[in-house]
Formats: structure tokens, sequence, C-alpha cells
């Protein structure tokens, strides 16, 4: 997504200056030109030889020495970064001072405009520094909020400079255009765990991977977002709801009781079909596990599928091998206007891997199948894919 994007970095005076080096590698890796600059002060922190290696270019830090790089800079860069952010720096922004190059080019550049704050935390609330805040974000910049940690003074707060994904996920979200936007998309992620007793639960491998990569990509198109997921790993992506749920009931209560302002629903749970018919209050014997009784657990997709006025419904059909037909028929007996096809045992596909291979399927005014194969891509531009195609649908 940041292929052939030119984002200029801005480093300023705070100790959290070395993760700039982390963050200018990680845009490179992702396909992105990187020029910085760095504020006099940021070299007490940091080094321009660290930071002109990280870009693969010379650093630039004073007007005087190329005489128009607060120009040229700016005017060829897609993003502005400012990470971290000092009280300095944003006040200068806010307030129009241009004294040095960094808040020179700021004034030059018109474009999406990202801010790290990092500073200690009486001075991230003090209100002057939270009016030039909200000043800048009503004229658009995106500000990537500090968390609370321990400081570099020691002391505990709200202030420690936003973790490098983060700040990465919003200058993606700067660059994607919101062909979202009013679109309000419910997904469900991840597994679902039935208890057995208060000791045993079962369950199945999904890690949550696909829903979260939809929930993501979503977002950064504009979309309110609504998470429903089972227990896993994944940290909730920036910007979305998530609703943290654990058995399938639970699923059901959560998606049934958002639906009704859904205009989307992606359905990429691995919901377990069964439950125990009676949970044990107690850890349960071994004789006992060997006589249980399953009972079905509702399904969230055709229950949805089957509302009068419901959302463009889109579930995702994991099998083992190219049983393609098994799908189809899950489109028409869940009422989906979309089903994914995921072979799970393909090379690269399924469940816990980064990447998937899928086929869509959606039916003809003639009922018959159109089926679009998207070859191995990782998951986020596998819901990318599919999201296009969501919206090609519906036109
Ligand atoms: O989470 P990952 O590790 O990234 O793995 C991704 C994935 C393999 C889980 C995902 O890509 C996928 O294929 N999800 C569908 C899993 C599944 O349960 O498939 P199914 O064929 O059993 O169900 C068909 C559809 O009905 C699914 O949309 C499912 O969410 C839904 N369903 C199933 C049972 C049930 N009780 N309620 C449901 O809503």
């Amino acid at each position: 997504m940041l292929k052939g994007k030119t984002i200029l970095v801005g480093i300023t005076g705070s100790v959290a200056a070395y993760k700039a080096v982390d963050l200018i590698r990680r845009l490179r890796d992702a396909g992105a030109t990187v020029k910085a600059i760095m504020t006099d002060k940021s070299k007490n922190f940091i080094t321009p030889l660290s930071v002109s290696l990280a870009c693969g270019a010379p650093v630039a830090a004073d007007m005087f020495e190329e005489p128009f790089s607060h120009i040229d800079g700016p005017a060829q860069a897609d993003v502005f970064v400012v990470a971290p952010a000092t009280a300095n720096s944003i006040g200068k922004f806010a307030g129009g001072i241009a004294d040095d190059l960094l808040s020179t080019s700021f004034l030059v550049f018109r474009g999406g405009f990202v801010l790290a704050p990092a500073m200690n935390w009486r001075m991230y609330e003090h209100p002057v520094v939270k009016k030039n805040l909200a000043s800048l974000l009503s004229q658009g910049a995106v500000l990537v909020e500090p968390q609370r940690g321990t400081l570099a003074c020691g002391e505990e707060g709200v202030g420690k400079m936003a973790g490098v994904d983060a700040i990465i996920e919003a200058i993606i979200a700067v660059v994607t255009p919101k062909d979202l936007s009013g679109e309000h998309i419910l997904i469900t992620a991840g597994p679902t765990r039935e208890p057995i007793d208060p000791v045993r639960f079962f369950s199945n491998r999904s890690s949550g991977k696909m829903g979260y990569a939809f929930a993501r990509v979503a977002r950064r198109r504009g979309a309110v977002v609504t998470l429903v997921s089972g227990p896993t790993a994944i940290s909730a992506p920036e910007g979305v709801d998530v609703v943290r749920v654990e058995t399938a009931s639970e699923m059901y209560s959560a998606v049934m009781g958002r639906i009704d302002t859904a205009s989307i629903a992606v359905m990429t749970a691995a919901v377990s079909d069964f439950c125990v018919a009676e949970q044990r209050s107690e850890k349960a014997d071994k004789a006992d596990i060997a006589l249980l009784k399953l009972d079905r657990t509702p399904d969230i997709l055709a229950a949805v599928g089957a509302l009068s006025r419901r959302p463009f419904t889109v579930g995702f059909a994991a099998e083992t091998g190219a049983r393609i037909e098994r799908a189809e028929r899950k489109l028409i007996s869940k009422g989906a206007d979309m089903i994914v096809f995921n072979d799970v045992l393909a090379e690269g596909a399924g469940f816990e891997t980064d990447t998937n291979v899928v086929t869509i399927i959606t039916r003809n005014a003639d009922a018959t199948c159109q089926k679009e194969y998207l070859p191995l891509s990782h998951k986020e531009a596998v819901a990318s894919a599919i999201i296009d195609s969501i919206i090609a649908r519906r036109a």
C-alpha cells in the first residue's frame, strides 16, 4: 500500500527519536521512498548518520545548505509524518512559526500530515498543548495518540510515543482512498470456544488473522467497523469497535444486536457447529467426557441471511480440498450474497497463515454462480479484493 509513495519523516528532540530509525526502515520495507528532516535538538538523541543510513539518502537539517530544501522535500511527499513530535514542534506548527527546516516545510506541505507526539504527561495534558493539537486536527492533521507507560523521567503517564505499527497504520490510512465512507461493516473473526467444564473447552485453529485483516482494510477505506471476535492473540485494530466473545451463542447475540445498522456483514469466523449440551460445573471425569452429548450452535450467517432487511452478506466457506461445490451450496443454503471459498489445505492458505488463497462466489441473475479466483496473497490484499468485489456487485 505504500509502494511508490514518498514519506517525509520529521524527527524532533525527544528521547523517542531513536524509534524513527525503525519507522523509516519499516516504511522502506513496505516500498516507500523516505526522506527525513531532523531538528537540531533531535541530534542530541540520534545521529544524522543513523537516520541517513535508514533512509538510504542524506538527511536534511539546515535550510541554508540547500536553498530550496524547504520547498522541494514537502513538494515531493505524499505524507508528512512527525515522529516524535515534541510540544515545541506542535506549538510551532499550530502557531505558524517557521524558524527552521522542519517548521518551514510544514507550511509548504499540502497533503496528509501525521503527528506522533512524545513528551512528559504533564506537558501532554497542558491546555496549551491540547489547544495546539486541536487546532491542527481541525485542519486535517492525523494524531497517533501517545501511550501510557513509564516515561523517560521515570514518571508514569500518557506521553510515550505510539508504537511504530500504529504510526504506519495511520500513514497507510492517509494514503488509502475512502471508498467505504458511510458504510458500517460488521465482521466476525477468530474461533469460538465451547466450554465442556471449568477446565476444558473445544475450539479450532482459527487465529483471527483473516477477520482482523478485513477490519483493518475496511477501516482504512473509511468504513465504520464493528469486529465481533472470538478469542485471539491479535490486538484491536486502530479505530475499530471490537466486541469480544467466547462462545457461538455469544457471537450470535453480539452480531444480531448490531446488525440493524450494518450495510455489509462479513463472516470470517470459524464458528463451532456444536456445543456441549450440558456444561459441567466441576471438572468432568474422563468416562463422562467420552459420553458427552452435543447440541447444534446457532448458525449466525444463516440467521443474518434470513433477515427481511439485511446487509450485503458475505460468508466464508472453509473446505478441505477443492470442494468448491460445497461452498456454492452454502451460498444458497445460508442466504448469502457472496461466499468466499477457502481451501484450508492449500499451500499458504487457511488457518494461522498471513496469506490466503480464495475464490469469490456470487450468484448471477439466472441463478448460475460466478467465480473469481484470487491467487496467493497477504490476507489484507485478499480482504481488499473482496471489498472491491462487494462494491462492484452493489453498483
Ligand atoms: O482466522 P485465520 O487463522 O486467519 O483463518 C481464516 C479462516 C480459515 C478461519 C477463514 O478464512 C475462513 O475460512 N472462515 C470460515 C470458517 C468456517 O467456519 O467455515 P464454514 O464453512 O464452517 O462456515 C461457513 C460460514 O458460516 C462462515 O462464514 C461461518 O462464519 C458461518 N457460520 C458457521 C457456523 C455457525 N454456527 N455460524 C456461522 O455463522
